[in-house]
């Protein structure tokens, strides 16, 4: 942990509210949280580019993509993902500052780190999205043959496997992924947006 006694927050004239006016909607972080295989990447994509044509600036935040580049120091420990959840809370405040409506993709299986992503946030600006998916029906999409690693004993710390996963009790948005393909997944997101006035 750094000393920050030291620093001093340098204010700019450029008001997030003055950012959020060129966009024409509000800066927001909708973050997504399941199981590896519940739908998360495939949702967020298809968000995206819906929110694009709708006009909306967007920027996506995918587990395995920034685990390549910003975290590419983390593992899968209990320590790492919770450093992982951090920083991502942390990015996640910066696009919203910036009046931009991010859509974040990682497991983030521990309640507290969300709510800890979320207490950055004021405002009404966080939307937890819970992609649910059976453990057996991600299992059995396994699309990048994960879990038959992780059952054969190759991959350490699997989440539903051998790593926990703890499901979001009062998520914003709550998607079943086994009974509703990835277009009402999006329409359902699409209609929440607008109903809680995020967008017109
Ligand atoms: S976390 O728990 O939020 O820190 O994980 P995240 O940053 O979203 O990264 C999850 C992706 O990493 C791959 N992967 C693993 N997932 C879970 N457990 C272990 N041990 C693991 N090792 C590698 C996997 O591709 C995850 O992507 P998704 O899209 O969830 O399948």
């Amino acid at each position: 942990m750094s000393n920050n006694e030291n620093l001093v927050w340098h204010e700019g004239t450029v008001s997030r509210k003055r950012r959020e006016a060129i966009n024409r909607h509000r800066g927001l972080t909708i973050w997504f949280t399941g199981l590896s295989g519940s739908g998360k990447s495939t949702i967020s994509v298809a968000l995206e580019e819906r929110l694009t044509n709708m006009g909306c600036r967007t920027y996506r935040l995918d587990g395995d993509n920034v685990r390549t580049g910003l975290n590419r120091d983390l593992s899968f420990t209990p320590e790492d993902r919770i450093e992982n959840i951090r920083r991502i809370g942390e990015v996640a405040k910066l696009f919203r500052d910036a009046g931009v409506i991010n859509l974040t993709a990682f497991i983030s299986p521990y309640r507290r780190d969300r709510e800890m992503a979320r207490a950055l946030s004021s405002e009404n600006d966080f939307v937890e999205v819970f992609v649910d998916a059976p453990l057996d029906v991600c299992e059995q999409r396994d699309p990048k043959g994960l879990y038959k690693k992780a059952r054969a004993g190759s991959i350490p710390n699997f989440t539903g496997i051998s790593a926990p996963y703890e499901p979001p009790e009062h998520p914003e948005v709550h998607l079943h992924t086994a009974d509703k393909d990835v277009n009402g997944c999006v329409d359902q997101l699409v209609e929440y947006l607008i109903t809680q006035g995020y967008l017109e």
